[in-house]
């Protein structure tokens, strides 16, 4: 197992990620772990991410130096590169920034860099610099403005680089991620064959005959969880809360996937007029996402006693939680800078005193979706793309009114209907319309209209932590355009939308 220390850096799952996909388990750890926690977890390697912080400033993360001391190769990835050298008597300071793509001269041959060329393209993101090594590490590159780009110490099995392995910018990152794996001596037999069976006797054993209740909202997860726990238990009960501001045809097509899967205690709660009434007027992001958060625990509450006073004891919560929402849930509730509010962690349980059954905790969604193949899941539905909690809501800039959500709900149709045409659906992490709040004129047949501008947005990701915004090609975009002005009433102009994630988020609001 290869830990991955959290400080802060949107890449962080990346690395992670990037480890678990060359056949290695890698775990995400808060930079405040201490060598025993990892020496009892069995690390055989430590990465340290990279972090917007600067290592010199008081109060900046750092590491146990006991980690030294476990034996185990380190690798600084940015921050991380950064924080070793500070940390082992070297030096950090503040110089001229580096951001995208570099050109990296390669000074030496560690182990870490086998098999890369004199000159490699890397991905940087930086405005410290290492400027002296700490003794007994060599420089190991640099760039055109760094002149420290990665240093090693081969006998100690300690290495830093500047820029970001994990990033495909770094055309050859992986083979270092992967150098690294050598290094640590790890197996390389994690896989999630078999996996299955295992999450299905974990849930038997910790259901036995008790019921579990389940939300369920059509995504990927909660259908692969779902799924998983009725392989357990017959005992499962999902239901469906409909806050009204979902997909056109959404609530038809989970029921309808759901009775295909044979599950026979399905229940539709029909919440939209509570959410529409009590959502008039609110026009502040935070506030739709806690009014939406707090009512929809109202009526899946109400739901669950109904059930209880039917059916009698209910004991357990099945929640699709997967890997990165855990993570950055304990992260959000420590950070004080949460960016969004996001709902579909938390909350209920405690409120409730139900027991949690997530069998996802530990998963990335592309291990979600290949579960679910594992599992005989339809392909349509796990390839299916993200959908916020919040829903439409966080689409509509602005007030919620019926008219904002039906159009939205025409032009995510037509939108989704090209790109599934066009056969770039399943390359995109995800696509759909959203609606902004000012209108623009325009000219239909002969006479003037004035209605609002759509932004179409469809991003390439691999964890929704980063994005770029995706090249489809022009003729969708156009086809896409031009039916949505044609069909949807009070739309007058269509954009496309190509900001990268950071500095945008995905969803608008
Ligand atoms: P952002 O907009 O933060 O979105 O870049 C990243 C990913 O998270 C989804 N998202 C949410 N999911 N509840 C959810 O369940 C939320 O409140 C929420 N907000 C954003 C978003 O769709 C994207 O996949």
């Amino acid at each position: 197992m290869i830990a991955v220390l959290d400080y802060g850096s949107q890449y962080c799952h990346l690395v992670a990620r990037r480890i678990r996909s060359l056949g290695v388990y890698a775990e995400i750890f808060q930079n405040s772990v201490t060598a025993a926690e990892l020496k009892n977890k069995k690390a055989e390697g430590v990465i340290l991410s990279g972090g917007p912080r600067s290592v010199y400033e008081s109060g900046a993360p750092t590491i146990d130096k006991a980690i030294f001391s476990l034996g185990v190769p380190i690798l600084g990835v940015c921050y991380g590169h950064q924080l070793l050298a500070h940390v082992l008597g070297g030096k950090v300071v503040p110089s001229s920034k580096e951001y995208g793509k570099e050109l990296f001269t390669a000074t030496a041959k560690p182990r870490l860099l086998a098999g890369l060329g004199k000159k490699e393209q890397v991905w940087m993101s930086h405005g410290d610099s290492v400027v002296s090594v700490p003794a007994g590490f060599a420089v190991t590159g640099k760039t055109g403005a760094c002149k420290i780009a990665a240093y090693a110490n081969d006998t100690k099995r300690i290495y830093g680089v500047q820029f970001h392995p994990e990033v495909q910018h770094t055309i050859h990152g992986m083979r270092i991620l992967e150098n690294f794996i050598k290094i640590c001596g790890c197996k390389r037999d994690y896989t999630i064959k078999g996996l299955d069976k295992k999450l299905v006797a974990e849930i038997r054993a910790r259901v036995g005959q008790g019921a579990v209740i389940m939300g369920v909202s059509g995504g990927v997860d909660s259908l692969v969880a779902s799924a998983l726990i009725k392989k357990a238990t017959p005992n499962i009960h999902c239901v469906f809360v409909d806050h009204g501001i979902i997909r056109k045809g959404e609530a038809e097509y989970v029921r309808k996937l759901y009775e295909q899967l044979g599950f026979k205690q399905y229940y539709y709660a029909d919440a939209s007029q509570v959410f529409y009434t009590r959502l008039k007027g609110v026009t502040d992001p935070e506030e739709k996402r806690r009014v939406i958060g707090r009512t929809f625990v109202e009526v899946f509450e109400a739901k669950v006693k109904e059930l209880k006073a039917k059916h009698g004891q209910i004991k357990f919560l099945g929640q699709g939680t997967i890997y990165p929402d855990r993570i950055e849930s304990a992260k959000a509730s420590k950070a004080a800078d949460i960016i969004k509010t996001h709902h579909n962690v938390g909350g209920l349980p405690e409120k409730m005193k139900l027991k949690l059954v997530e069998p996802l905790r530990d998963l990335y969604k592309d291990e979600v979706r290949q579960l679910g193949m594992m599992i005989g899941l339809p392909k349509d539905a796990l390839m299916r793309h993200p959908f916020p909690g919040p829903g439409l809501a966080v689409r509509i800039v602005g007030e919620i009114t019926a008219e904002r959500i039906g159009i939205v709900q025409e032009a995510d149709l037509i939108f989704t209907e090209e790109l599934k045409r066009s056969g770039q659906y399943d390359k995109i992490w995800q696509a759909f319309a959203a609606l902004l709040p000012v209108k623009a004129v325009g000219v239909m047949g002969d006479s003037r209209s004035y209605g609002y501008i759509i932004a179409l947005r469809a991003v390439t990701s691999l964890d929704g932590m980063t994005a770029d915004w995706a090249k489809i090609p022009p003729e969708v975009l156009e086809r896409t355009a031009s039916r949505i002005v044609k069909q949807v009433r009070g739309v007058t102009r269509v954009v496309y939308d190509i900001t990268q994630k950071p500095p945008a988020t995905i969803e608008y609001e």
